[in-house]
């Protein structure tokens, strides 16, 4: 699709009717975001030269200073005001990648809708979210922001967090807010995990892995994009004409509007493709990037850069039209005020529950030996660990506008559940050489009859420059979990991280190991549902969890090279660690039994073009406790003509299985679904051979063949 379609936004005619009455000072004002409050220029403001404001701490200020641009700048044209709510408002939910491990979109789509509700009520009118960079290297600390490692399910995800967030408010039939997916594009590439570096990668592995969830986001509707802080083989993104434009707008059809990351523009001087800020302003405004997130130097350098060629006007005025269309398309121009006696809106008993509920359905039982969990009731436990009644350290990597003091913690909800008595004893910190409150363990435990050990990565570890080498436990925790483990007591160990860690050591160590994420204002309650035996766990793996951190950048869908890892001569390996993940992509447990029957294909042979066709299992849960399955569906194409995945994630559902009760369960797939990156670098279906899995993991299943012609 080789045209600049935004003119056929339906909010085209007014936004050029505004234009027609703007000065070039005010069409530059739309195009500058201001990020810090304590800077901001009242002047500036009244003048029309700021058009979005970020960091705005609540709905009075918010209004002030909507009142301002619309009651005291000539054209009264109303602010954006844009906030990184990535799992929640006030009411916190579980961190993006956890979220993803549900694999519930509906759960994940109704978080973000609660999310933008509550964002509403605070002034905010503009999400910084979904962020939704496939990421396969968990040194890097955003991944904990994403959906994970796979573009299939990340392409999911990316839409539903964009329908969550653009859900549209009953009150005024429009967006609560506009979404905003980033980081466009391919940040999640960020070289050893150390954040901001140079992304670099082969072309048929960026656009058949990394850019088509940026599609499926701007495809559900997102209204606007951010532009990544990276350069992608070596050009940056943000003064990038051709990923900002040709491709984002001319090839894929992308009408809404690009801000840049926090100061990129600015930092085109570091990339060193411009000389400095003034021709930096210029590279990235002609390159697509309508707003300046507070780099100032479409503020500084604009008007010069217009004089001195009255032509580059044009882009100014295509930026200006494209931040007036979110607006008119928000209804802020009807509605720029929010009630200011709002606490009632936050933190309701509803949206406690929706993050509970999201909560419980993305925890993952990793192992669980000998039908350790669910504890039985009527008995005491020592509940231990740094984690275990930790505020701060659970609220996500992204905490907002949330408030420490309204989360539940392990601790807390164990305690005020009648069915269990438990000691408790912190034991250790995340980090440092004290060990002198782990002496007392062996004291209490003697008196018990297991252990809870709650561990981990606090929240303030990962997210955004959040990059580290060594994901282990590492000291004091691993020491005390090898303590622990020496008192001979069942051992479960609760690990609460936002992206994955290296628990070889806690996989040894422990008789179950359940991992809690970072989950929102309710960790606690569903910690502890699921520790009780109230909700069975059905949280699956987004994202592959490595033996050590050694073996990253490391995930499912990998070429098999000539000397496959399974080969039994020859193979891919190392000399000192499992080439094996330690949970793989996909893997959960339940406390029921799951079993699958055979694969059925409704034909034998697919078209390429005008068919489809079914695969179906039935699954039944051979026990007595109610349980949710995520079956998953993958795909081999056994020969292709460039080297693809011996597994790709094809197709997944979620479903609720009652005690002993069965359910069939049908994928209906075209021969499109089966493509690849070919030799040509376009989207190719082959004819051949298919092999489909379906199973409860990515290494596991009952397969069936059928042919493409
Ligand atoms: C940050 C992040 C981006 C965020 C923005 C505004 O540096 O990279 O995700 O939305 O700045 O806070």
């Amino acid at each position: 699709m080789e045209k600049n379609i935004f003119h056929t936004s339906p909010y085209m005619e007014k936004a050029k009717e505004i234009l027609a009455k703007m000065t070039l000072s005010e069409k530059i004002g739309q195009t500058v975001l201001y990020g810090s409050m304590s800077q901001l220029n009242m002047d500036e403001m009244r003048a029309g030269k700021i058009g979005a404001l970020l960091n705005v701490p609540n709905v009075k200020t918010a209004n002030e200073m909507q009142r301002i641009a619309v009651e005291e700048t000539r054209l009264g044209i109303p602010l954006l005001i844009g906030h990184d709510v990535v799992h929640g408002d006030r009411t916190l939910f579980p961190a993006p990648l956890a979220g993803s491990a549900s694999f519930d979109l509906e759960l994940i789509e109704g978080a973000e809708r609660v999310a933008a509700s509550e964002a509403y009520r605070e002034g905010i009118n503009w999400i910084y979210s979904p962020m939704i960079d496939i990421a396969r290297d968990a040194r890097w600390g955003r991944m904990a922001e994403g959906a994970g490692e796979d573009k299939f399910y990340g392409s999911k995800v990316a839409a539903a967090r964009v329908r969550g967030f653009q859900s549209i408010n009953p009150e005024t039939g429009h967006p609560y807010a506009a979404a905003c997916f980033k980081h466009y594009c391919g940040y999640g590439l960020s070289e050893a995990g150390r954040d901001y570096e140079s992304c670099d990668v082969g072309e048929r592995t960026l656009y058949g892995e990394y850019l088509p969830v940026y599609k499926a986001a701007l495809e559900a509707g997102a209204m606007t994009c951010m532009s990544s802080f990276n350069s992608l083989n070596g050009v940056p993104v943000t003064g990038s004409r051709y990923y900002l434009t040709e491709l984002l707008r001319e090839k894929w059809g992308f009408e809404g509007m690009v801000v840049s990351d926090w100061q990129s523009v600015s930092e085109l001087t570091y990339h060193g493709v411009v000389k400095d800020e003034k021709d930096a302003a210029r590279l990235a405004m002609s390159a697509g990037c309508d707003m300046d997130m507070h780099s100032a130097a479409y503020d500084k350098y604009l008007e010069e850069i217009v004089k001195e060629d009255p032509e580059f006007e044009k882009y100014v005025d295509e930026a200006v039209l494209r931040v007036l269309c979110t607006k008119i398309a928000l209804g802020l121009f009807e509605n720029p005020y929010r009630e200011e006696d709002n606490e009632k809106y936050f933190l309701t008993p509803e949206n406690r529950a929706a993050s509970r509920t999201l909560a419980e359905n993305c925890m993952v039982l990793l192992k669980n030996e000998d039908g350790t969990l669910p504890l039985e009731r009527g008995k005491k436990y020592l509940l231990t660990g740094p984690l275990a009644d930790a505020k701060f350290e659970n609220m996500g990597i992204w905490g907002g506008r949330g408030d420490p003091a309204t989360v539940v913690t392990v601790k807390e909800a164990l305690e005020a559940e009648e069915g269990i008595s438990v000691e408790y004893l912190k034991g250790c910190d995340c980090e440092g050489n004290d060990r002198s409150g782990m002496k007392a363990a062996g004291r209490l435990a003697a008196s018990c009859d297991g252990i809870i050990y709650v561990c981990g990565e606090p929240c303030q570890w990962a997210g955004e420059g959040g990059g580290r080498v060594d994901l282990s436990l590492g000291s004091p925790q691993s020491d005390y979990l090898r303590l622990l483990s020496s008192l001979r007591k069942p051992l479960v160990t609760v690990v609460l991280c936002a992206r994955p860690l290296a628990l070889t050591d806690v996989d040894s160590s422990s008789n179950a190991v359940l991992l809690g994420w970072q989950g929102g204002v309710e960790l606690g309650n569903a910690v502890k549902n699921i520790l009780l035996g109230e909700v069975s766990p059905s949280g699956r793996l987004p994202v592959t969890f490595p033996r050590h951190t050694g073996q990253l950048p490391f995930y499912y869908a990998n070429l098999p090279g000539g000397r496959p890892r399974w080969r039994p001569d020859v193979r891919s390996r190392y000399r000192d660690c499992d080439t094996t993940p330690l949970y793989p992509f996909g893997h959960g447990l339940t406390y029921g039994k799951v079993e699958y029957t055979e694969v059925k294909l409704d034909k034998k042979t697919l078209a390429m073009h005008d068919d489809d066709i079914t695969a179906s299992v039935t699954v039944r849960n051979d026990s007595d406790v109610a349980v949710k399955e995520v079956v998953q569906a993958y795909f081999c194409d056994v020969v292709s003509s460039v080297e693809t995945p011996e597994r790709r994630l094809c197709g997944f559902e979620k479903v609720s299985l009652a005690p002993h009760e069965e359910k069939k369960v049908s994928f209906t797939f075209t021969a499109d679904d089966f493509s690849f990156i070919g030799l040509d670098m376009k989207d190719t279906v082959e004819p051949g051979e298919i092999v489909l899995f379906i199973g409860p993991d990515s290494t596991t299943g009952n397969e069936e063949r059928f042919e493409i012609v």
